[in-house]
């Protein structure tokens, strides 16, 4: 990292030393280098306030002053806890091992002695604010990184979810579906979801897969899909397969979501009791999303009206789900449809076509 000459020189620097001869000395030391923020005090306390409010690019600190040491100051600063913490250059004349080593210790940066050469005070004074001016340019841009990724996150999830919903248009387009469906199917599998005990997390991302259950249909010749009155047995064949085609578009994607969505996908049409398709799967062999799915699409396309049929009695649509529970359904899924009921029915007041 590269520190400029002119920012160094703008560097704050401050000076605690009790004695007043010594501020100045180093003041004017320091203004002849070119540096041009440099704040003294003889009395530490009100240094502590300053640092608080200000922080400083580089401490000199003296060690021995009567009212609060160095080792003090350098505590209080410690506490405050800048980040990144001001390196402290101690400069004093109690300059044993022991003193040495206990100021380093402290979180001194660097130890000067008394008296000291003033050539050696402004280049280990350069040094030591390059260094802190690195360290902060180094914490600024990461601070700045983090938060475009999370930005950029962010976005490519709005992103992600926007395809995922229009995909889910599209397919209930084609069908004689309506857009409202694939909502209210998305909404009923997340309380489900919550209900079963799952994550807010995972309840959400099943929110936001369910809709693409019928995706496959885009695959269904529009003279099965949209044929008015019964199919034959060939034309069935074919309309099961949409389980399959909606499997087959988003089995390959990276994304988690969407494999979900696949399974979904797959497994919307398989039956607790293994008269399902397409694999004719039995109980927990199915997926949990594709048999939560399952109840939240079927209730959808009972109590709701068509162009080619009426909506159900709700209590009819609920005496289904319970007559299917071990046959078409999951016993302890429709348990949980039981326990909901109430939260579904709001759903579907506020979702309504
Ligand atoms: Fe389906
Ligand atoms: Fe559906």
């Amino acid at each position: 990292m590269i520190c400029y000459f002119h920012d160094i020189k703008k560097a704050n620097i401050m000076v605690i030393d009790d004695e007043e001869i010594n501020l100045e000395i180093i003041d004017e030391l320091l203004n002849d280098e070119g540096f041009s923020s440099i704040n003294c005090f003889s009395d530490p306390k009100e240094a502590i306030k300053h640092y608080r409010q200000f922080p400083p690019d580089l401490v000199l600190l003296d060690l021995n002053m009567p009212v609060m040491n160095g080792f003090e100051v350098a505590e209080q600063f410690q506490i405050i806890n800048h980040s990144p913490p001001p390196p402290i250059l101690i400069i004093t004349a109690l300059a044993d091992r022991t003193t040495k080593l206990k100021s380093l210790d402290s979180g001194a940066k660097d130890i000067l002695s008394k008296p000291f050469d003033d050539q050696e005070v402004t280049r280990r004074v350069r040094n030591l604010i390059e260094m802190h001016l690195a360290h902060k340019k180094n914490l600024h841009y990461s601070k700045n990184l983090e938060h475009i990724v999370k930005t950029r996150t962010q976005e490519l999830l709005e992103t992600q979810n926007e395809m995922i919903e229009s995909l889910g248009l599209a397919a209930e387009y084609r069908d004689n579906e309506t857009a409202t469906h694939t909502i209210r199917v998305g909404l009923y599998t997340q309380a489900l979801a919550i209900q079963l005990g799952l994550n807010d997390k995972e309840a959400n991302q099943l929110k936001l897969a369910s809709p693409l259950h019928d995706i496959g249909k885009i695959g269904i010749p529009d003279n099965v899909l949209l044929k008015k009155g019964k199919l034959d047995t060939e034309e069935w064949v074919l309309m099961k397969k949409h389980a399959q085609f909606g499997y087959n578009i988003l089995k390959n994607s990276k994304s988690l979501l969407l494999k979900n969505a696949g399974i979904i996908a797959l497994t919307h049409h398989e039956k607790w009791d293994g008269n399902g398709y397409p694999a004719g799967l039995h109980g927990s062999e199915i997926h949990l999303y594709g048999r939560i799915t399952a109840i939240a699409d079927v209730f959808d396309a009972l109590t709701m009206s068509r162009p080619y049929k009426k909506a159900w009695p709700i209590e009819d649509a609920i005496q289904l789900i319970n007559d299917e529970a071990g046959k078409h359904f999951d016993p302890s899924l429709v348990e949980s449809f039981n326990q909901i009921i109430d939260k579904l029915l709001t759903i579907r007041k506020d979702n309504s076509d």
